[in-house]
């Protein structure tokens, strides 16, 4: 398959970076769809971890060029800060290896102003932002008055910037919020213009070229899918299609780039969310703590790009299905199964309960998920330490029913599992 389209299948968070490192060793390109640096995605290589928030992970890859998308929002300091991060870690990030699209929006410090003011008038029915300018970035493209990573080449972008804060700042002063002084904005973005002119480019036409010419397109999803604007838990949603059919438009990609893909959808082997929004099979006290861990790890259950702690579940196979439909996911990849060694009994929501009816499909999505009631099925745990398992048939026989579970409720097959953060600690499963 030339185009690889890898989605989160839950609240974002699934482990997506590590999985895209393990594709990334096979890909030419790997590129960005959606979001902005409100994503965090992990990959840990011996000593080194990388956290990577807005370059996708397949540029720790040598022979990988990295794509940010015409459907990002990008904070070009959040950019740079990146980049010299991944530069003193040994990998390029010269203009022919990092790609931006010309149609991406920027995310300015008005954009980050305006999300905390927006959240903080929202009080307790607040969204649990990452407060990274993710919302009003993707407000100002769709009211027309954003500002694109073209406009840094324009004669008059200072004053565009300008305008741009001026604008900020009228809501900022309805909002009761601080205006700001578009003078330092302004110089801050020349700055930053100069510096990203070299990667600027049509990176449609570039991946189009690419996949004519044989090459593997690895894509990779940011969020997840119950975080998406039209199918996930609205309005406790991110600002952007997370779902796999965004990233054509986030890439500008044609359909019959579709043709010949593959959806792999990434899914832990419990459920987190951060911030607010419904969460059926949500679980609290030691269970919870259990699951989560105590952040003394690089793996527990905390933000990766806010450090807030993460709440956790049992695995909901009614939002499983959901995912693998409204994305047409072909495979699934299940992350931190070593996480539930040592349950003495695992459960999975295998459906919900309301006005005494068994459903396994959501009549109108998930956004009000308040109705139903979880319907469990209980099934033994194990008490190995599975982190050093390389084969599916070496696992303990609890842990294959388990997976063989969720793959028959999710209608597609498991092709990867992981048991540990390391590159290494994975268990290809054979088709
Ligand atoms: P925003 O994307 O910052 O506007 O946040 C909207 C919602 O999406 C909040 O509940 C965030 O916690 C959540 N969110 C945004 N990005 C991520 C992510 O990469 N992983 C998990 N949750 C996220």
């Amino acid at each position: 398959m030339s185009l690889q389209i890898i989605v989160g299948a839950q609240w974002g968070d699934e482990g997506k970076g590590r999985i895209v490192d393990w594709f990334a060793a096979g890909a030419d390109f790997s590129a960005r769809y959606n979001g902005g640096d409100n994503a965090g995605h992990t990959v840990t290589v011996g000593k080194r971890i990388f956290k990577l928030h807005l370059i996708p992970s397949g540029i720790i890859h040598p022979q990988v060029t990295a794509v940010l998308g015409n459907g990002m929002v990008l904070n070009p300091r959040a950019l740079f800060d990146e980049m010299e991060k991944l530069h003193k870690l040994g990998i390029s990030v010269a203009p022919e290896r990092l790609r931006v699209s010309y149609a991406a929006h920027l995310i300015t410090p008005a954009h980050h102003a305006l999300d905390k003011a927006l959240e903080a008038a929202r009080g307790k029915d607040n969204i649990g932002t990452t407060g990274r300018g993710i919302g009003p970035a993707y407000t100002d493209k769709a009211t027309r008055r954003g500002l694109r990573v073209a406009d840094m080449l324009a004669p008059n972008f200072d004053e565009r910037i300008g305008d741009h804060v001026a604008e900020t700042n009228r809501t900022l002063n309805m909002l009761n919020a601080s205006a700001l002084d578009p003078a330092p904005v302004c110089a801050e973005y020349r700055g930053y213009a100069e510096r990203l002119k070299p990667h600027i480019a049509d990176t449609s036409i570039e991946l189009d070229a690419a996949m004519r010419a044989g090459k593997i397109v690895l894509v990779e999803g940011a969020q997840g899918t119950l975080l998406d604007v039209d199918f996930g838990t609205y309005p406790f949603v991110t600002s952007s299609s997370t779902t796999a059919p965004g990233a054509l438009t986030g890439l500008g990609l044609g359909l019959d780039a579709a043709r010949d893909a593959s959806v792999i959808g990434v899914v832990k082997a419990f459920q987190t969310r951060v911030g607010s929004g419904p969460f059926p099979t949500e679980l609290s006290g030691d269970l919870a703590l259990r699951l989560r861990g105590t952040g003394a790890n690089p793996w527990d259950e905390y933000g990766t790009t806010t450090g807030r702690p993460r709440r956790v579940g049992w695995l909901d196979g009614v939002l499983l299905r959901y995912a693998v439909r409204i994305n047409g996911i072909s495979e699934l990849t299940v992350t931190k199964l070593d996480i539930l060694s040592g349950l003495e009994s695992i459960k999975l929501c295998t459906a919900y309960r309301r006005d005494g009816k068994t459903l396994t499909d959501l009549p109108f999505g998930p956004a009000d998920l308040s109705p139903y009631e979880p319907v469990y099925e209980e099934l033994p745990g194990w008490s190995e330490d599975v982190s050093g398992v390389r084969q599916w048939a070496d696992l303990p026989k609890a842990a294959q029913t388990y997976l063989e579970r969720i793959s028959r409720l999710a209608g597609v097959p498991i092709c990867l599992v992981s048991v540990g953060p390391e590159r290494n600690q994975v268990i290809s499963r054979e088709k």
